[in-house]
Parts: structure tokens; sequence; C-alpha cells
């Protein structure tokens, strides 16, 4: 499945997703890597493995519905058939949702729907929760509220700070990604208004 990536950090669930299409256990070929950040690490990372890069950044389009429909046009080109995003910073608006005809995921770190937006980590800590961990949803119109497919837990520690916690919260993003992209493209994914069905399949965890 051609697939592309926005991203505009660092790039490790990039990373993560690219590491596993490699390895055969996840049927997708990462095709395009976007970003509104010029100098975002995932760029770099793509240029190493050949992977075609654009940016998109706001500097360049004030005007957010000019930028998602040069990211529109771009996606077309590649012919893109899945939408992952990898830490991208921008809510895309719906003008862009509806017009794209392939399924969009994200991923978030914590359980939604508790902790939307930004600096969820640290809004987990300073609620006091126990268990936090991280989501991967379709997105829709809103921040952070698309139906999801699929959560991992991690517990919250005495000792947690923000960094400690946001690293074994990126550890599970690291598995929960790739297996949830290997779900729908494999076709055990079934929404049912908000509900997501996972379909088991042999050979699938
Ligand atoms: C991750 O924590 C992801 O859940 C959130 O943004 C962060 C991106 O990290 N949406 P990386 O750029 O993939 O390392």
């Amino acid at each position: 499945m051609r697939t592309a990536v926005l991203a505009s950090g660092r790039g490790s669930n990039f990373k993560a997703l690219l590491e596993a299409s490699k390895k055969e256990d996840l049927p997708i070929e990462i095709v395009a890597v976007g970003s509104d950040q010029p100098r975002a690490a995932a760029l770099g990372l793509a240029k190493e493995f050949g992977i075609p890069t654009g940016v998109f950044s706001i500097r360049d389009y004030p005007q957010r519905q000019a930028q998602e429909e040069e990211l529109l046009i771009w996606m077309r080109k590649h012919r893109v058939e899945l939408l992952l995003l990898a830490g991208y910073m921008r809510v895309l608006g719906s003008e862009f949702i509806q017009q794209a005809n392939f399924p969009i995921l994200n991923i978030h770190p914590s359980l939604l729907p508790s902790f939307p937006g930004l600096h969820a980590q640290r809004q987990a800590l300073e609620y006091g929760v126990k268990v936090s961990g991280c989501t991967v949803h379709f997105v829709d119109e809103g921040l952070d509220s698309g139906p999801i497919i699929l959560q991992e837990a991690v517990p919250v520690l005495a000792e947690d700070t923000e960094d400690s916690l946001s690293q074994r919260i990126l550890e599970a993003e690291h598995r929960l990604y790739p297996k949830a992209v290997r779900l729908l493209v494999s076709g055990c994914v079934r929404r049912v208004g908000r509900r997501v069905q996972i379909l088991q399949q042999e050979g699938l965890e």
C-alpha cells in the first residue's frame, strides 16, 4: 500500500514504521515523507532511504487551506493510498480530510480520550493517573478525537518524570503503530460508527 508519512520532528515513529516495512512484516511502501518543518529529522532519514520528501512550511503558506491543497496535490502525485501522521504538529482541516480518498491515522501518547493535544505525558503526570499509554486512531476533524484502532497501556511510576514516562510510552508507540497499520492493511479493521472492530486473522496477533 502506497503510504505517505507526515512528521514535524525527530521522526522516531516514522523510523519504526520504515523498519517494519523493510522487514516485510508490514506490507506498506513509504513513498513520500512530508513536513511543515524544513529541519525535521524525519526528512533527513527519508532522504537517507531515498524516499521523496516535501516541505510545506507555514512560512510559505500562511493560510492553512493553501498549505493543505498543496499537500493533497503532492499526495495525489505520489498516488498515496494511506497517510500516517507521526508527530505532525498541525491539525488537518476538514476540507483536507473530506477530500482525501485514503485513510489517515495518527498516534498519540496517551490513552485517549484522556489528555488530547500537546504535552499529553505532562498532562497525565499532573493529573496523577496511574496508567497512561498510547493510542492509534483514525483522524477526524477534531483534535485527537477520531475512532480508536488500538491502545497500549503504560504504567505511571511514582518516580516518573515527564521524560521517563515519555520514553516508556514512546517504546510502546513503536510497537503499536506498526501493529495497527498491519491490521488495517490486512483488512482486519472494520469501522462501525465510532467503534473499530478488529477482525482476527491467522498469523496476526
Ligand atoms: C510521539 O509521542 C507521538 O505520539 C506524538 O508526537 C510524538 C512524535 O515523536 N504524536 P517522533 O517524532 O515520532 O519521535
